[in-house]
C-alpha cells in the first residue's frame, strides 16, 4: 500500500468541518497527525467541544486535539456564523469523554512539526488564525509544511465600488490570510465554489439519513445549518477541501494569484482571485460531484456509531 498521507487538521466545527474530520479520519490514504481546533464558527470552547465529539463518535481517540486561537491575530469583528450559536446546529450530545491535549495548537504544532521526519500537509478550514501565527512565532516550521490546503475566498470576481461576496474564513480573519498569503510554502486554495457545486441535495440529505445510525445523526445535524450554506442542499465546503488532499484528480485547478483586499466598507477583507498576476498559489476551479458524493457515502458507509 502507498504511504499515508500525513495531515495536521486546523478546524472549527462547524458542520461542513465536521463531515471533513469523518471524510479523513476514515480514509485508509490520510495519516491525522495532529487536530488543532481554531475560533470561527462559534467560541472556541464550543469548537473544541464538537471536534472531540465527532472524533469520539468516530472512535479515533487516538488522534490528538489541540485547542488553538480564540480570537483573530490582530482584529476582533462581529460575524455570523451558519452553523447555529453552538457551531453544529443545536444538535445535543453528552460531554464527550475523552481529552484534549495539555499544549496549545501553537505547541502541539510546532513539536509536531520540528520532530517530523518527513513534511506535513497542513489542511486549513478555518479561519487562518493558528496557522499564520505559527509561522510568525516559529518560521522555521515552514520548511516541514509540504503544502497548505485552505478552504477559503471564492472565484467570484471583486470589481471596484462593489460590495464583494464575502467568504467567511476569509473575512473574519484577513490579515492572517494576508501573512499566510504571504509565505513561501506551497498553497492550494479549496474555494467556495466547491462546496456550492457539489453541494448534497436533498435526495442526498434523505440517503444520508437513511444509511446507517451515523447518517441519521448527521442529518440531523444538518437541520441546524443556515444561510448561504443551505440552497438546494447542504454545501461542505471544508468536505470538499479534504477531498482534495484524498484525490485531487476530482478537481481541475488553475494558477492564480490571491491577495487579501480590505473593504473599509465592510470592516473586513475578501480573498481577491486574480489570474493575471503572477501567481502565488493553486486554486480550484471545478469539482467532480460525481467523484465527491461517491466518496463522501462510501465513507460513510463506514462509520458505525
Ligand atoms: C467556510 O466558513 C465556514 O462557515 C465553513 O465551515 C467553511 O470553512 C465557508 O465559507
Ligand atoms: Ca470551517
Amino acid at each position: 500500500m502507498r504511504k499515508k498521507i500525513p495531515v495536521i487538521l486546523d478546524v472549527d466545527t462547524g458542520i461542513d468541518d465536521g463531515v471533513a474530520i469523518i471524510l479523513a479520519a476514515k480514509c485508509p490514504k490520510i495519516d491525522i497527525k495532529l487536530v488543532v481546533t481554531c475560533h470561527g464558527n462559534t467560541t472556541i470552547k464550543n469548537i473544541t467541544k464538537n471536534t472531540l465529539f465527532i472524533l469520539e463518535k468516530l472512535k479515533r481517540f487516538d488522534i490528538p486535539v489541540a485547542e488553538g486561537m480564540a480570537s483573530p491575530l490582530l482584529i476582533k469583528r462581529p460575524h455570523v456564523s451558519a452553523h447555529g450559536a453552538d457551531g453544529l446546529g443545536g444538535y445535543q450530545y453528552e460531554n464527550p469523554g475523552f481529552d484534549l491535549l495539555k499544549e496549545s495548537a501553537l505547541e502541539a504544532t510546532h513539536k509536531i512539526l520540528s520532530e517530523s521526519q518527513e513534511k506535513i500537509t497542513y489542511i486549513c478550514l478555518a479561519p487562518s488564525t493558528n496557522i499564520a501565527n505559527l509561522l510568525k512565532e516559529h518560521p522555521e516550521d515552514a520548511d516541514k509544511i509540504q503544502e497548505i490546503v485552505i478552504m477559503v475566498g471564492s472565484n467570484e470576481p471583486v470589481k471596484d465600488g462593489e460590495t464583494p461576496y464575502k467568504e467567511f474564513n476569509a473575512s473574519v480573519d484577513p490579515e492572517a490570510l494576508s501573512l499566510v498569503l504571504d509565505s513561501k510554502i506551497k498553497k492550494t486554495i479549496v474555494s467556495m465554489e466547491m462546496g456550492h457545486t457539489a453541494y448534497l441535495n436533498w435526495k442526498d440529505v434523505y440517503k444520508t439519513e437513511k444509511t446507517n445510525a451515523f447518517g441519521e445523526m448527521l442529518e440531523n445535524i444538518f437541520r441546524g445549518y443556515k444561510d448561504y450554506h443551505v440552497r438546494n442542499g447542504i454545501a461542505t465546503h471544508d468536505g470538499c477541501t479534504v477531498a482534495y488532499v484524498i484525490d485531487p484528480t476530482m478537481f481541475e485547478t488553475r494558477e492564480g494569484h490571491m491577495q487579501v483586499r480590505f473593504f473599509e466598507k465592510l470592516g473586513s477583507g475578501v480573498g481577491v482571485i486574480d489570474y493575471d498576476k503572477t501567481p502565488n498559489v493553486t486554486i480550484t476551479t471545478k469539482i467532480n460531484i460525481k467523484k465527491f458524493k461517491k466518496l463522501y457515502f462510501k465513507t460513510l458507509k463506514k462509520c458505525k456509531i
